[in-house]
């Protein structure tokens, strides 16, 4: 699993956004480098991170995501053409916008050590509904075929039980095929009987050749499972250790 760096005006097109969306209480579950907390935070956002890359080290990502990008750089013109620009314009504009999100992640862990806090889904350090609005990036669905089944139901459970509004989460289509996680539906059937409706929104962000799709969750009517038990909650098909590629081209 790679460890990213969205930048801010990534978020507001992957999850539509509204200045309204930034006035809440919001949580970035997975945060990664994205600069989406430090850049919200300037502008007044009351938001915070959880990472399991947030524990002791954590200093160091910012600088690792930036040398990561700069690495990527290269890989992203050769491969120029299977992307889809129309968001970014070009590689030089993602790049640009990358590494200026990895900078202000740094900058902001530094200068506000609260907001970034060290905690692995299926279980996070947050009481319940602690935030109106949970938003999800390249984690559940992106990696469905590292992560087990059970292990993204905990996880859906478990972040609509830190919400009292929304959950949404982007993309809905796997890295590895750029297909939607086959499992979808079968999620969305078990989130609806503990009264969590769901729906699917198309959002004006493209880059991998997937659906550019987010899933938005209403939390306000959940209530926990029936027999609610996490065995076989899939932790085992969780395992998917970090990797940084610009690390590995230098061995
Ligand atoms: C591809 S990055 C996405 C980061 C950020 N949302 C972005 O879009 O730039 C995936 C992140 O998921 C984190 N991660 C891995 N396993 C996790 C887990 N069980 N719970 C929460 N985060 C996890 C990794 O540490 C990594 O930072």
């Amino acid at each position: 699993m790679f460890v990213s760096a969205r930048s801010f005006e990534e978020y507001r097109a992957m999850f539509s956004l509204s200045d309204h969306d930034l006035s809440l209480r919001i949580l970035d579950c997975p945060g990664g480098a994205a600069g989406f907390v430090a850049e919200a935070g300037a502008r007044g956002a009351d938001a915070v991170a959880v990472d399991p890359q947030y524990g002791p080290g954590r200093e160091g990502l910012g600088e690792l995501a930036l040398r990561e990008n700069e690495h990527k750089h290269a890989e992203l013109v050769e491969r120029a053409g299977e992307y889809d620009w129309s968001w970014f314009g070009g590689p030089a504009r993602y790049t640009r916008m990358r590494s200026r999100s990895a900078r202000a992640f740094g900058a902001d862990v530094a200068a506000r050590p609260g907001r970034y806090v060290a905690g692995s889904l299926p279980d996070l350090p947050f009481a319940d509904r602690s935030f109106d609005l949970v938003l999800s990036s390249h984690l559940l669905f992106s990696y469905g075929e590292q992560l087990g089944e059970g292990w993204h139901r905990d996880a859906l459970l478990e972040l609509v039980r830190v919400s009292r509004g929304q959950v949404r989460l982007y993309p809905l289509f796997q890295h590895t095929s750029n297909k939607r996680y086959p499992a979808l539906e079968r999620m969305r059937e078990s989130l609806a009987e503990c009264g969590v409706p769901s729906r699917v929104e198309r959002v004006d962000y493209a880059f991998a050749p997937g659906d550019p799709e987010m899933l938005v969750l209403e939390c306000a009517g959940a209530r926990a499972p029936a027999g609610a038990s996490r065995e076989g909650g899939g932790t085992s098909a969780a395992f998917d250790p970090v990797r940084w590629r610009h690390l590995e081209a230098e061995r």
